[in-house]
């Protein structure tokens, strides 16, 4: 019989370990990675230098984010066998299955494989980091029908997926208002991939297994996913006029919308507030704000009738689609910049490395005596 108190459902409230990654006071709405607010990393930084503060712990000098530069772009081309992986899945493959099937496979291929410390946990990092947004790019192309395009050499992580994904040089606004949604989807606490990263690492398996668990768990509407249900939502509502109406009968029949609410947060999502200025910069840059109208009309709709506040998924949708992005690749982005927030996460657990297991309450039948086949009966 357990003896421990039982949880709440989904473990709210419980603290599950200590980290000095990311702290979210979800009352005020603040959200900061190693003391600096994500408003101001947003405003002034950069996703390889915010990568490199997860990592690190501190901003790195210009030497030092030169240097973070220089590793990344050396790793930028994976092993070419995750086009085989690809190629094998085919065009209508989940893409978070094949990212999640490519990271897998270059786990086994790399060098550093058996190697949990600090130096080749770091290395690995930078290796995921840098090669993530050419999976992304290139598998969307190959699903497309098209060849994966090379990564350049002379171009920052946003700017080459981009580039890699389009054939064509993004612009400085394109390239500043993506590199600003990597920063801000970068780091998140104790959240479900997170969670599922630092049990993997926790068993004192590897970077590649722990970044494997975290895809997967991203991959579900109700965490990564949700952003592409945000878009199939907005592509469902005619115009903003009949959106209060409509969200309302979708709320009477008890459906979930997208994009809303969150375990945390009991006011608006700081990443929410910057991506909604994103979302109608992009829109009016694009000649069409329909998607960033659309969004505005569910937010206030869900809020006058559940009082629900919007989380990171809801602007995202609409400032991807106003860049062009295809909605299927909504999540593998996620998944691009959250990649330096779990492997700094799986750095951080095998430093100082517990195994995550926790209790359980039973609530099946009392003890027993066995029956034997030919004495049980049909129920
Ligand atoms: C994020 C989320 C899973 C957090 O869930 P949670 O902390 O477990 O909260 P619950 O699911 O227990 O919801 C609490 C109440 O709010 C309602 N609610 C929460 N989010 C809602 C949403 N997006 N749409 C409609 N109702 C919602 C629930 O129906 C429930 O109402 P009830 O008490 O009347 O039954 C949840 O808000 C959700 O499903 N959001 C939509 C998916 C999403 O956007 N995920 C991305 C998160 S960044």
């Amino acid at each position: 019989m357990s003896t421990v108190v039982a949880a709440k459902g989904g473990l709210e409230g419980v603290v599950a370990g200590a980290s000095a990654l990311c702290d979210i006071d979800g009352r005020s709405g603040r959200l900061l990675y190693c003391g600096y607010d994500i408003v101001d990393l947003a405003e002034h930084s950069s996703f390889e230098e915010t990568a490199y503060l997860l990592w690190h712990g501190e901003l790195p000098t210009a030497a030092e984010l030169a240097e973070l530069a220089r590793e990344l772009r050396e790793h930028l081309d994976p092993h070419p066998a995750v086009w085989d992986v690809a190629r094998t899945a085919g065009p209508d493959a989940n893409p978070m299955a094949v990212l999640r099937t490519q990271v897998s496979l270059l786990g086994a291929l790399d060098g550093d494989a058996a190697d949990n410390s600090d130096d080749a946990d770091r290395r690995k990092a930078a290796r995921l980091v840098a090669q993530v947004g050419t999976l992304v790019a290139g598998t969307e192309r190959i699903q497309q029908g098209l060849d994966p395009i090379a990564p350049r050499q002379d171009l920052s992580l946003a700017a080459n997926f981009l580039y890699m994904l389009r054939g064509t040089l993004p612009d400085a606004e394109e390239v500043r208002a993506f590199d600003v949604a990597l920063v801000l989807h970068a780091e998140h606490g104790m959240n479900a991939s997170t969670f599922a990263a630092r049990v993997t690492a926790a068993t004192l398996s590897d970077m590649h297994s722990a970044i494997t668990s975290a895809i997967g768990a991203l991959k579900g509407p109700l965490h990564g996913g949700a952003n592409e249900r945000v878009m199939e939502l907005l592509r469902e509502l005619p115009d903003p006029a009949s959106t209060p109406k409509l969200i309302r009968e979708m709320l009477d029949r008890k459906r979930r919308i997208m994009g809303f609410g969150h375990r945390v947060y009991r006011t608006e999502d700081p990443r929410a507030t910057i991506l909604r200025r994103w979302s109608r910069s992009l829109g009016e840059r694009a000649g069409d704000t329909r998607w960033y109208e659309l969004t505005r009309g569910v937010e206030q709709a869900v809020m006058e009738e559940k009082g629900l506040y919007p989380n990171v998924d809801l602007y995202s949708a609409s400032a991807y689609t106003s860049l062009g992005l295809p909605q299927r690749i909504f999540t593998p982005i996620f998944a691009m910049s959250r990649m330096a927030g779990w492997t700094a996460n799986v750095i951080e657990q095998h430093r100082d490395n517990r195994l995550i297991r926790p209790d359980s309450d039973y609530i099946g039948p009392a003890p027993r005596d066995y029956v034997p086949l030919d004495a049980r009966s049909a129920a």
